[in-house]
């Protein structure tokens, strides 16, 4: 009998999800969760056919070249620039992701992320919290409104559409949006969302949030230039990827009012935070947790698990980035 192929679980997973992954596979997991340099997890990928990875797994060309025996890598996420797909489809390796199953839950979070900035809620918790709370005025930690306001999107794929209809058909906003592409006229009337250029966008949303993947072309597509074009009252919502805003000017502009506020899960560098952002009061600040609710977890789990157990077993995965690799 064959041996069984062996992958690799390069973080910690779902015990559900690693059972399922044991019935087929030799499986080898990370269980200090600690993500692994790129020489640990060559290291780790030798002799490995596949791999579950998440955002902290960078597979590079020299990665590949070094791990020749692989086949496949699965992404928990969505997003994949750890991944180098050029690279990987002339390695012939395929890729995969995590579509769809957080689409609705992400875009639950972007407008949670968006109320809690433009309501002041983390700002006016730390005072409280600090015990400074004592009396009640008419202007404390007064905010933006956010129904009936004007939203922009920038980035209109499935989950800039999900804020769309949140935000059009929940908050009676008016929702405008920039993307690479034009969405069909069907689309834009479900989402009541207009097109408009990146600068109108900018002059225009009262609340800017963004919802595009990161590429050297979306690198600092909001930096000081683009937020100097933005209203004073505006802000500023990334749900996307560090990286896509310039850390530094964004903290620069919170701190001289330049914008309003800012809400941010994903930062340049992280898990480390730009320190001026640590220290301006204006911006709410979470640990990359947009798509973090059990059931969605366990979805995006269970489907790289599938993509994983449907290429090896039958050649054929679920939720492809690079079929032309095959
Ligand atoms: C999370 O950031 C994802 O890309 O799924």
């Amino acid at each position: 009998m064959n041996p069984r192929p062996a992958i690799l679980i390069a973080r910690a997973v779902f015990p559900e999800v690693v059972a399922r992954l044991r019935e087929h596979f030799e499986v080898e997991t990370n269980d200090t969760d600690e993500p692994f340099t790129p020489a640990q997890l060559v290291q780790r990928l030798q002799g490995k056919v596949g791999a579950l990875t998440t955002g902290s797994e960078r597979i590079s060309a020299e990665l590949l070249a070094a791990c020749p025996q692989l086949r496949v890598v699965c992404n928990i996420a969505v997003g994949y620039n750890n991944f180098d797909v050029a690279a990987l489809t002339a390695a012939r390796v395929l890729a995969t992701n995590t579509p769809d199953v957080l689409t609705e839950t992400t875009a639950d979070f972007g407008f949670a992320l968006l109320m809690a900035t433009a309501r002041r809620i983390s700002e006016s918790e730390h005072f409280l919290r600090a015990g400074r709370w004592n009396r009640w005025a008419l202007d404390m930690f007064a905010g933006a409104e956010v129904h009936g306001s004007t939203l922009g999107i920038l980035g209109m794929g499935r989950i800039g559409q999900a804020i769309a209809r949140r935000g059009a058909h929940g908050f009676g906003m008016q929702v405008i949006y920039h993307n690479r592409s034009r969405l069909d006229a069907a689309t834009e009337a479900e989402c009541k969302a207009r097109y408009v250029s990146k600068d109108q966008l900018l002059a225009q949303a009262d609340h800017l949030i963004l919802v595009l993947p990161y590429s050297a072309g979306s690198h600092h597509a909001i930096g000081a230039a683009e937020i100097a074009q933005m209203k004073p009252s505006a802000t500023l919502v990334n749900i996307a990827r560090g990286g896509i805003v310039d850390d530094a000017a964004l903290a620069a502009a919170l701190r001289e009012r330049r914008i309003a506020a800012a809400g941010l899960d994903v930062f340049e560098g992280e898990p480390k935070v730009h320190p001026d952002l640590l220290t301006v009061p204006n911006v709410v600040l979470t640990p990359h947790i947009a798509s973090a609710t059990m059931p969605t977890r366990m979805a995006m789990a269970n489907l790289a698990a599938d993509n994983l157990i449907g290429f090896l077993t039958q050649g054929r995965a679920l939720t492809p980035i690079n079929p032309e690799a095959l």
